[in-house]
């Protein structure tokens, strides 16, 4: 089986960061994102998956991810041609790659503990045209919602109802045959332009036999802030014990507690306290600082006089602030400094475009 993962899409919702980085590749628990849903389909099974992207990144995304090698996959780009116009669309994009058999496609942004295999048996075995993984959530209306008969059967499914029939989000992650190609020809864009994966589910449903599995483990769409938090705190909670290595340099006197990892180059100088679950990269500094639970910073970052907690650091960026730091994203090269020296007091911002502060 083939598998297909969503990586383009223009992220509105996680700008400013996604004006200059792919959502899917912003960092959890230090490694992109991305990398998750590869972890899983190899673990699966599955190994011969395609990466729909947005037209000019397939540099960037082979930079990162490579050829697969590394993953035990073969991993072959494809751009999506006219850009972000709609899930289905980036599907029906990869069709000569996927005509001829049964495949899986993933959302690149769903993080989920647990395994996929689950799903694939029961769609290999069961004999389903498609089948769509399901999430009880509480939240339904951010969501494709499933909508069942009284029998227990599915009836439909509805993308983001104001008034959702039922607490059950339709992940992003589905079983498809390759009757997909033939039910998008009778496509077309929602009222928001796109085309819209709950359609060809409503399609499978009207014109096949669609299975449903509930996922009971933990699953999050991390397409928000909030939820991208979450999927950090969740990816460093998975932290093994054999990766829980300090290969940097500890001042005597500062204390590392709990499941922490730290890269080689990294100096934590005097006076820091890290109570994981934490990783920090390499070639960091850091000194008079406390690095609580579920915060992740990247390679090269300068962390002084700041107390942090539950947020992510991205690469080289600075931060002595005097303050303490809670539920944040701060991104690469971003600098935060303290007011206390110079005049006039206040606060000094250079914020970019679409940025969130909370002072
Ligand atoms: O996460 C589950 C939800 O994902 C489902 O419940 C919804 O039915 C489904 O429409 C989708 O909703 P989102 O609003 O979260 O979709 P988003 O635009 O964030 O795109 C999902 C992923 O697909 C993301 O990794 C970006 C990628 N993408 C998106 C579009 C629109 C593409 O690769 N190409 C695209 O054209």
């Amino acid at each position: 089986m083939k598998a297909l993962l969503a990586a383009g899409g223009r992220s509105t919702r996680m700008r400013p960061i996604t004006h200059t980085i792919n959502k899917q590749l912003i960092p959890l628990a230090n490694r992109p994102m991305l990398e998750y849903p590869i972890r899983k389909l190899v673990e699966a099974g599955i190994t011969d998956i395609l990466i729909n992207i947005n037209p000019g990144e397939r540099d960037v995304m082979r930079a990162v991810f490579g050829d697969g090698e590394r993953y035990g996959a073969t991993l072959t780009y494809i751009e999506q041609e006219g850009g972000a116009r709609g899930i289905a669309h980036a599907v029906a994009n990869a069709e000569p790659h996927l005509r001829g058999g049964p495949f899986v496609f993933f959302l690149g942004d769903n993080i989920m503990v647990g395994s996929i295999r689950k799903l694939r048996e029961r769609y290999e075995m069961e004999g389903f045209d498609c089948l769509i993984g399901l999430s009880r959530v509480k939240d339904p209306n951010r969501y494709g919602v499933a909508e069942f008969n009284p029998d227990g059967t599915l009836k439909r499914a509805v993308e983001k109802p104001t008034d959702p029939p039922s607490p059950f989000a339709i992940t992003g992650i589905y079983f498809f045959n390759d009757k997909f190609f033939d039910g998008f020809k009778t496509m077309q864009p929602s009222a928001r332009g796109e085309y819209e994966i709950t359609d060809m589910i409503t399609w499978y449903i009207e014109n096949g036999r669609v299975g449903h599995e509930e996922i009971t483990g933990w699953w999050k769409d991390t397409g928000t802030p909030d939820a991208l938090l979450e999927g950090n705190a969740l990816m460093l909670d998975e932290m093994r014990v054999e990766e829980m290595v300090n290969r940097g340099t500890i001042a005597e006197g500062s204390v590392i507690q709990g499941k922490v990892r730290i890269e080689e180059g990294t100096i934590i100088d005097e006076n820091v306290l890290i109570r994981g679950p934490v990783v920090i990269g390499s070639g960091c500094r850091i000194s008079d600082a406390y690095v609580g639970p579920y915060t992740s910073i990247g390679d090269g970052v300068e962390l002084h006089n700041t107390e942090i907690e539950h947020s992510i650091v991205m690469e080289r960026a600075t931060i002595q602030s005097g303050k303490r730091i809670v539920d944040s994203i701060i991104g690469r090269h971003a600098s935060i400094t303290s007011n206390q020296e110079t005049l006039p007091r206040g606060h000094k911002l250079i914020i970019g475009d679409h940025a969130s502060v909370e002072l």
